[in-house]
């Protein structure tokens, strides 16, 4: 029991129930071929989050962390016409490889990549007074995802849905003696959430083609 099993039960999930779509898999073509690293959500993962901004109705969306616009598509998709997502990235080539992805997807309309350390464009969003958010995903870098998460709250609302995504690391998260700073710093975000009395927060374990990690799932109260 292991990889290989979680990638099949993957592979037969996503055979029944997350159909072929042009625009998702040449994004990941693309990112690929441009030498991208394959850190993307997992398609079913993508659907999940998908659905959760359909069930919840979203209008705008925040996304931190970028990469080819993966996640971005999927979560893209669930906007109305009139919706908006904003999302934020550091490395100019993977902008560059999403917003040619995002445009292919026919999303360009909704869809704004703001480029720049996300510490700086998140208090950029902050200071031009942005609308709040009704969805976030947090899915950049592991070191700063405590500081990511309290500037989530800032620019939501009563209601928001925050989502951060790799909040298990295979089960380092729990090796309070890690000296990984990918761990230090999950290990930082888990204790704000449960610090954090403007939240209800739980968190769900994950298998599959990426491995085993998990998503952290928060209500603004
Ligand atoms: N959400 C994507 C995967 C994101 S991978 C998907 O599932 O398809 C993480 C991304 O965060 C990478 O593209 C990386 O360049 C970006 N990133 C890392 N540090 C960052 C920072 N300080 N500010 C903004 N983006 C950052
Ligand atoms: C990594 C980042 C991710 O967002 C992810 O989902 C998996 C791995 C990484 O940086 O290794
Ligand atoms: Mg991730």
């Amino acid at each position: 029991m292991g990889r290989e099993l979680w990638s099949a039960v993957d592979g037969y999930i996503c055979d029944l129930l997350v159909a072929p779509d042009q625009a998702l898999d040449a994004a990941l073509e693309r990112s690929d071929t441009a030498g991208l690293p394959q850190i993307n959500v997992a398609p079913n993962q993508g659907k999940l989050l998908h659905l959760i901004a359909r069930i919840h109705g979203a209008r705008r969306i925040l996304e931190i962390g970028t990469l080819g616009g993966y996640s971005t598509i999927w979560l893209a998709r669930a906007l109305p016409p009139d919706g908006q997502l904003i999302t934020l990235e550091v490395e100019p080539k993977h902008a560059e490889v999403a917003q040619s992805n995002i445009e292919r997807a026919g999303l360009a309309g909704v869809v704004t990549i703001r480029l720049g350390r996300a510490a700086d464009t998140l208090a950029e969003l902050k200071a031009q007074g942005s609308d709040p958010f009704d969805l976030v995903f947090i899915d950049a870098d592991k070191t700063s995802g405590a500081d990511y998460f309290s500037s989530a709250l800032d620019l939501t609302r009563s209601g928001s849905v925050i989502i951060v995504d790799n909040v298990v690391r295979a089960g380092a998260v729990i090796d309070a003696t890690s000296d990984d700073p990918a761990v230090q710093g999950t290990r930082r975000l888990n204790d704000v959430m449960a610090a954090e009395q403007r939240v209800s927060v739980t968190e769900v374990q994950t298998v599959g083609i990426k491995g085993y990690d998990g998503f952290a799932l928060a209500l603004v109260l």
